[in-house]
């Protein structure tokens, strides 16, 4: 039987920790659905089918092709664990950078167990990435820093060309 996972977030935008999250997961699970979910508590800088985009050019970009077939999607609206059973995923995948991390997910995975049964795998980030956020790289490139060491080149070019409309 194969393993179809889900790995949801806001990735607004998705980053180099997300990346190497991605290429880890698809070599234990056979189909992987990377899904850009609306969180209400979020503002984003991106809209989702922006953020789609910069996810596929991501993956392009860093040749990401592992035995996982990979699916990258959107979800506006409703349970996250509607859209796994739509697609038949039975497995979540999170990465986490410290225990803040794990403190803020810890519950989304119990209620998302309650709720379907669905479980949630965790992978550690690997320490290059630990200290890398969306949000500290939006700040960063808002500000004319460099984001390359974080981000894909479409990313990068995404962040320069939204924070030259944000002065303007
Ligand atoms: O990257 P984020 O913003 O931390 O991701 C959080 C997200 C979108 C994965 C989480 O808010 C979520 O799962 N939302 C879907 C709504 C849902 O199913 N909620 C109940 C179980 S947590």
């Amino acid at each position: 039987m194969s393993t179809i996972a889900v790995y949801p977030g806001s990735f607004d935008p998705i980053t180099l920790g997300h990346l190497d999250i991605i290429s880890r997961a698809a070599l234990v699970v056979d189909e992987l659905h990377v899904v850009v979910v609306h969180n209400p508590s979020k503002t984003p800088r991106f809209s989702s089918a922006e953020r789609v985009e910069l996810i596929r050019a991501s993956i392009a970009e860093h040749g990401i092709h592992n035995k996982a077939k990979l699916v990258v999607d959107t979800l506006d609206s409703g349970l996250l664990v509607n859209y796994c059973r739509m697609v038949g995923a039975s497995v979540l995948v999170k990465g986490f950078r410290s225990n803040v991390d794990l403190d803020y997910e810890l519950p989304m995975a119990q209620v998302n167990r309650d709720l379907a049964g669905v479980e949630t795998i965790f992978i550690p980030a690997n320490p290059e990435h630990g200290h890398v956020s969306s949000s500290l790289v939006k700040q960063v490139a808002d500000l004319e820093g460099s984001v390359t060491k974080y981000v894909s080149h479409a990313v990068a070019r995404a962040l320069a060309s939204s924070a030259a409309n944000r002065k303007k």
